[in-house]
């Protein structure tokens, strides 16, 4: 058992501190947002994810899991620190690093005997560098400590099974006593634990989320192919997934990527490598093909309605992906925007990101249902593919609608049986 503190209970923090203490160890979760401290102490959490507030709650009450705003209450009493604050884009797609900074030389100043600082959150190649020299600029006593990194790749929605069943678990370390600190900490979850310098460490992460991010735009533009030429980007996809080299994941075609993590890690990588002498050009295409799905799923709605001006249009899915109530980079937004810059009216369903998206795009309608968004609509996009979609009673949707028109922007409901019910239906890279 080791006592952990975790800076930043946001997504990652929480998950990362609740994980922990499940598996035995004294956890102190940090955030400087007073507001999201109090939720915590109250017995609820910030925001949506399957499975997380039991945990929080069985771990709290089991004396494993405490809360604090404080960072130095993390620095006083845990011998391990992770760092898992957030890093979101600045203007020009860099990542930006000030609360990482900030973190860094709390912890300096407040240091009095050795400490472990590891990087969680995501961040370019180097910031471990950086992290030490404020370290060594700001630290008060001369106390001894280690830097590492150790990238977390949970997915939001299975984020606590993503974190107990890791494909691997990466550590960069300088020293022998972090090496055997952190493999001793992550000792009860089986999985294979890659050891190498801070530098790799950070590059896995990065290379890691650009290369999904290729995976989808690659099926993306293949899907534009498909749909020229006859052909199912389903099936090019499942039969292109066989060959255990390429594999099966990550090639589902649609309206492309967003959320907090793959938009931005791409830019950062981007920006890194340019920094490093090296114009990523590959990866400057990935962002292409990304928001141009999102213009050619406009573009069909429109094919399908000839004018948008004055259509009502249902948007089913408002989350970037299903089982969040994420919001952030949510393609929702940016097909929205599209769609009401041409005239069209939007009602919208989504099952949990409705409060959030709110926030973002208030003067939209919001249905209490899928049903009550697509009355009188002309026509239903799908942008998410939450379960309950492929559930409902589309007869009775289609009785309720002006025109039967499905644009299915994840390919999620089968068209045959969609065109027997009476619908004009178009997935995307597939007739
Ligand atoms: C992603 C990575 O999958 C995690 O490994 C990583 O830890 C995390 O970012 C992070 O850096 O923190 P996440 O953003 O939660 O996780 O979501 P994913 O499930 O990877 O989906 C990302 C986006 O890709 C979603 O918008 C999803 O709809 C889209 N996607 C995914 C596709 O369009 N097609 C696919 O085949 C797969």
């Amino acid at each position: 058992m080791r006592k952990i503190g975790i800076i930043g209970s946001g997504y990652v923090g929480l998950v990362t501190g609740a994980c922990f203490a499940e598996i035995g160890h004294d956890v102190l979760c940090v955030d400087n947002d007073e507001r999201k401290i109090k939720i915590l102490e109250g017995g609820g959490i910030p925001f949506y994810e399957p499975g997380l507030e039991e945990l929080v709650k069985k771990n709290r009450e089991a004396g494993r899991l405490r809360f604090s705003a404080r960072t130095k209450d993390a620095v006083d009493t845990c011998e391990v620190i992770f760092i898992c604050v957030g890093t979101p884009p600045k203007e020009g797609g860099e990542a930006d690093l000030s609360a990482i900074e900030r973190v860094a030389s709390e912890i300096a100043e407040n240091m009095t005997e050795y400490r472990l600082i590891v990087e969680k959150s995501t961040v370019p190649v180097q910031t471990g560098r950086r992290i030490k020299r404020t370290i060594e600029l700001r630290k008060k006593k001369n106390v001894e400590y280690d830097v590492a990194s150790n990238p977390e790749f949970l997915r939001e929605g299975s984020a606590i099974y993503d974190f107990m069943h890791p494909d691997r678990i990466v550590i960069g370390v300088e020293s022998e006593r972090a090496a055997r600190i952190l493999r001793e900490i992550y000792e009860p979850i089986k999985a294979p634990i890659i050891e190498t310098n801070i530098e790799s460490a950070e590059i896995i992460k990065h290379a890691s989320n650009s290369f999904l991010a290729m995976k989808i735009s690659f099926i993306n533009a293949v899907s534009i192919i498909c749909e020229r030429s006859g052909a199912d980007v389903m099936k090019v996809a499942e039969g292109m997934g066989y060959d255990r080299r390429i594999g099966k994941e990550f090639l589902r075609a649609g309206i492309g990527f967003g959320g907090s993590c793959f938009p931005k890690d791409l830019s950062a990588f981007i920006k890194i490598a340019e920094k490093l002498g090296y114009e990523f050009n590959l990866l400057k295409e990935v962002e292409k093909i990304n928001q141009e799905m999102r213009h050619l799923f406009v573009k069909k709605m429109e094919d399908l309605l000839w004018n948008l001006k004055e259509k009502k249009i249902a948007i089913f899915g408002l989350s970037f992906k299903p089982n969040t109530d994420d919001m952030r980079s949510a393609p929702s937004i940016d097909i929205i925007n599209l769609l009401r810059k041409e005239g069209a009216y939007i009602s919208a369903y989504d099952p949990r990101a409705m409060e959030k998206a709110k926030e973002i795009m208030p003067d939209i309608e919001y249905a209490k249902d899928p049903y009550e968004a697509a009355t009188d609509a002309d026509a239903i996009g799908i942008v998410t593919e939450w379960d309950e979609f492929g559930k409902l009673d589309y007869k009775r949707i289609r009785n309720l609608m002006r025109t039967p028109i499905i644009l299915d922007g994840r390919n999620m409901l089968d068209p045959e049986e969609m065109r027997k019910l009476g619908f004009i239906y178009r997935g995307m890279g597939r007739g």
